[in-house]
């Protein structure tokens, strides 16, 4: 069996859109899984796919890349404390953020820690939350972290809002918690919701072919208000944002024009 032939059984089986994600990445991931569970050839590996759920459960987890952390690129960060926020809540009412391809919930905690500290009423915003994996949004409903998740966190924000819970384990204040709402959302496959002022997808366009890139920058677009902002990861850039509809206004943000 080719690893194409695989790849196609594969996205069948597991209702996954694999061509989306760049081949040699999702080609060396596979063969990773491969080799830690000794499977010998990619006819194996799909039969094993089939019938054994605990495999099948790695493979989606292995697959899944969901490195995250509170505040990651704290300049980003500044950014959308200093200049983002302020404008949405001064320009709308009510504030909807969609943190896409969430992960372990860092992200959108961080969005909901700096609204809170900017002391807007919880009523004038909501922060939707969602990911493909749900082991890993289980982890983020939890909301407890090790130290490493909170390297990029002030002492003065992490002595606020976070607790020892256990050998470097800190819980996240319920206050927070209570303001994200997670959901299991397959951004290649589901539809959107409209009327989002803030789409946050950092970190998972790196892992997509230019046409993946592009069919979601297009959903994305097509789901914000307008004006509405997009802010993407750090290495991650739409080369012309025009083209979507979209402005440049700094590093990674993008700006869908009235
Ligand atoms: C590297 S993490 C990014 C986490 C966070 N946004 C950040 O920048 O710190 C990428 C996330 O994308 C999720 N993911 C992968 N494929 C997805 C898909 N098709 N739909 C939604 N989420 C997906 C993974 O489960 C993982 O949690």
């Amino acid at each position: 069996m080719t690893f194409l032939e695989f790849k196609d059984l594969v996205s069948k089986e597991l209702d996954l859109r694999l061509d989306a994600y760049k081949l040699n990445r999702v080609e060396r991931r596979v063969y990773s899984l491969m080799r830690r569970y000794q499977v010998e050839d990619l006819g194996d590996c799909f039969q094993r796919l089939q019938e054994d759920q605990a495999f099948k459960e790695s493979f989606i987890k292995h697959f899944t890349i969901n490195t995250s952390e509170f505040f990651r690129n704290p300049t980003s960060f500044k950014f959308l404390e200093n200049v983002v926020l302020p404008k949405l809540f001064q320009e709308n009412e009510k504030v909807r953020i969609w943190s896409a391809a969430c992960s372990n919930g860092s992200e959108p905690y961080s969005v909901a820690i700096l609204i809170k500290e900017m002391g807007v009423s919880p009523d004038r915003y909501e922060i939707l939350a969602t990911d493909i994996d749900p082991f890993i949004l289980d982890i983020a409903k939890k909301g407890v972290y090790n130290s490493q998740a909170l390297l990029r966190v002030e002492d003065k924000i992490a002595k606020k809002y976070f607790k020892p819970s256990g050998e470097d384990r800190f819980q996240l204040d319920e206050k927070i918690k209570k303001q994200v709402r997670f959901a299991h959302q397959d951004l290649l496959k589901e539809k959107f919701e409209k009327g989002w002022n803030l789409i946050i997808c950092r970190n998972f366009f790196i892992y997509l072919t230019r046409e993946g890139k592009d069919n979601l920058t297009r959903r994305f677009t097509q789901s914000l208000t307008s004006p509405g902002i997009l802010f993407l990861g750090n290495t991650e850039f739409i080369f012309e944002p025009g083209i979507f509809g979209l402005k440049k206004i700094n590093g990674s943000f993008y700006e869908k024009s009235s």
